[in-house]
């Protein structure tokens, strides 16, 4: 696999990186609202702590700026012999990197740390033009999605 070009790094999401514009990498994905530090840092705390190790974010960072993330969300079961699943969320690399593969680094490293923790499958939703960057990620159609708005 070909690597992050100079000066990018992949890695876990800090609380510093309010203020590297990682809500501003999210805005391409969907609406984020007006997150204050407090607010911020309210979240960022319940994630790291109360899930005991739920919540898996990733950043890239090109040395200015948070330019790609994505997260794993893992869940514990019953079923499938106390089966642990990792739903893989909020996917997204700012509009001027895109193309550069850092899409593909973030799903491949959600992936690793999907197996390393003991999940027996990853899924993710995602809209019909996005469906072949996830083929492209070793993704397959499976099922259909359903939501109900509150
Ligand atoms: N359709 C088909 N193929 C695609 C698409 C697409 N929409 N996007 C990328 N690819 C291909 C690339 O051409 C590349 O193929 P190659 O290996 O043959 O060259 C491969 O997939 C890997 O592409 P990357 O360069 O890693 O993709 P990128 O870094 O641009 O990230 C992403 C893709 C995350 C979809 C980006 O375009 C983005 O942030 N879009 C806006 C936000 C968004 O839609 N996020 C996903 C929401 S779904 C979710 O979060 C679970």
């Amino acid at each position: 696999a070909a690597s992050l070009p100079d000066s990018y790094t992949l890695r876990s999401l800090r609380r510093s990186d309010y203020a590297r514009g990682f809500l501003d990498c999210l805005r391409v994905l969907t609406t984020v609202g007006d997150i204050t530090e407090a607010q911020w840092d309210e979240r960022y705390t319940w994630m790291s702590t109360q899930g005991k190790g739920g919540y898996y974010l990733l950043v890239v960072d090109d040395g200015k700026r948070i330019v790609g993330t994505g997260a794993l969300i893992v869940e514990r079961k019953f079923i499938h012999n106390l089966g642990i699943v990792a739903h893989i969320e909020d996917i997204a690399v700012a509009k001027d990197q895109q193309g550069k593969k850092l899409g593909l680094k973030i799903i491949q490293a959600l992936d690793f740390v999907a197996e390393k923790v003991g999940c027996y499958k990853s899924i993710l939703d995602c809209s019909e033009a996005n469906e072949g960057f996830y083929v492209k990620c070793g993704f397959k159609r499976a099922g259909l999605e359903m939501a109900h708005y509150y």
